[in-house]
């Protein structure tokens, strides 16, 4: 199945690729340039044999850097890849953040694509066309909004991912269903991460799903402007922590999900079953509740966030499931609902 997601640019997803037919598909451009992350190489170095440039890079999240950009930089200048070269980046959501920014700057641009190996980077990282490297402590603290030319989804890469990693993508799946689809949210409560492990018929469709949610909304606002704030659900505290306490992404999304949906109690209509179903289905994905969180660290990473806006902070909340709202809090708002909900214990804790 092939469909076209239509921003600035048109962006060709095509399900069930095949990695066989990748010179195919790169036939119009003068150079492929493949950027592997070097587990996947290592899992798949036969079927990258045949492919004359392939720059395999470390992956993980500490390999998202400017020097690591320069780097990939210099190789794509001794390759001598210019506007008409296509370079596909192979891996996770480090990898394509990273190579959809190289892309965006080498040149000052030039045609790029993904192949999304995790099950995160697939409904989340790989459609959007936000890219970039951290400093320091700030994730994503550079970059550019950029949308790809291709997402090529070949599901023989999933084969090899450890069962933690389709827990940390199922994050991102769940989130789906708490901003927006109530159907979704009810279909992932009938089943659990085992049995989309074992069903790649089941987790092909739910990809599918997630991404034709994700391409809804970056057509209607695809530089993060409006509704595409919504899918940050969880996200605040989660980048907070992810770092603070070396969380996986999903798991700290989890985390934070939990938080907004104590939040949205606190602020609105949301009511406490609701957030039981939302911490049931967390946790039947195998996905954290609770870490041992500090507040006060956690109200200092907030104030560094990217999104923040002087002395406030656009939070997703929910107003029930499947249905989200923007909200903007003061940092002092938020203190005071921070003592609420962390109720003295200074650790986050969901009872
Ligand atoms: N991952 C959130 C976004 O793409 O906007």
């Amino acid at each position: 199945m092939i469909i076209k997601v239509k921003t600035d640019k048109k962006t060709k997803v095509l399900f069930n690729f095949n990695f066989k037919n990748i010179e195919k598909i790169s036939k119009k451009y003068n150079k492929l340039i493949l950027v592997v992350d070097h587990n996947v190489y290592k899992y798949h170095s036969s079927i990258f044999s045949e492919i004359e440039h392939v720059i395999v890079v470390e992956g993980g999240e500490n390999t998202k850097t400017l020097i690591e950009s320069q780097e990939i930089i210099d190789k794509l200048l001794k390759l001598g890849a210019d506007k008409n070269s296509l370079i596909i980046g192979i891996g996770g959501g480090v990898i394509t953040d990273l190579v959809g920014f190289v892309a965006s700057i080498y040149k000052r641009g030039i045609p790029f694509g993904f192949i999304p190996t995790t099950v995160l980077c697939a409904v989340d990282a790989a459609i959007g066309g936000k890219n970039g490297v951290n400093q320091g402590l700030i994730k994503n603290c550079i970059g550019t909004i950029n949308q790809p030319d291709l997402i090529l989804y070949d599901y023989q890469f999933f084969k090899s991912l450890p069962e933690v990693e389709f827990s940390n993508g199922f994050a991102e799946v769940i989130k789906y269903g708490c901003i927006c689809d109530t159907e979704l949210f009810d279909y992932l409560e009938s089943y659990d991460l085992q049995y989309f492990i074992k069903s790649p018929v089941a987790l092909q469709m739910v990809v599918q799903k997630c991404l034709s949610i994700k391409a809804k909304i970056i057509q209607k606002d695809p530089n993060d402007n409006t509704i595409r704030k919504t899918l940050n659900f969880g996200h605040t505290i989660g980048h907070a922590i992810e770092k603070d306490l070396n969380l996986k992404h999903g798991f700290a999304v989890s985390i934070g999900m939990i938080y907004a949906s104590q939040l949205s109690i606190l602020k609105g209509e949301f009511t406490r079953d609701e957030l039981e179903r939302v911490s049931e289905l967390l946790q039947k994905y195998e996905l954290p509740i609770t870490e041992n969180v500090k507040s006060s660290s956690v109200l200092s990473l907030i104030t560094n966030d990217k999104k923040k806006n002087g002395g406030s902070i656009d939070f997703i909340l929910l107003k029930s499931i499947g249905e989200s709202e923007i909200v903007t809090l003061t940092f002092d708002e938020i203190k005071q609902d921070f003592k609420k909900i962390f109720n003295g214990a200074n650790s986050l804790s969901f009872a």
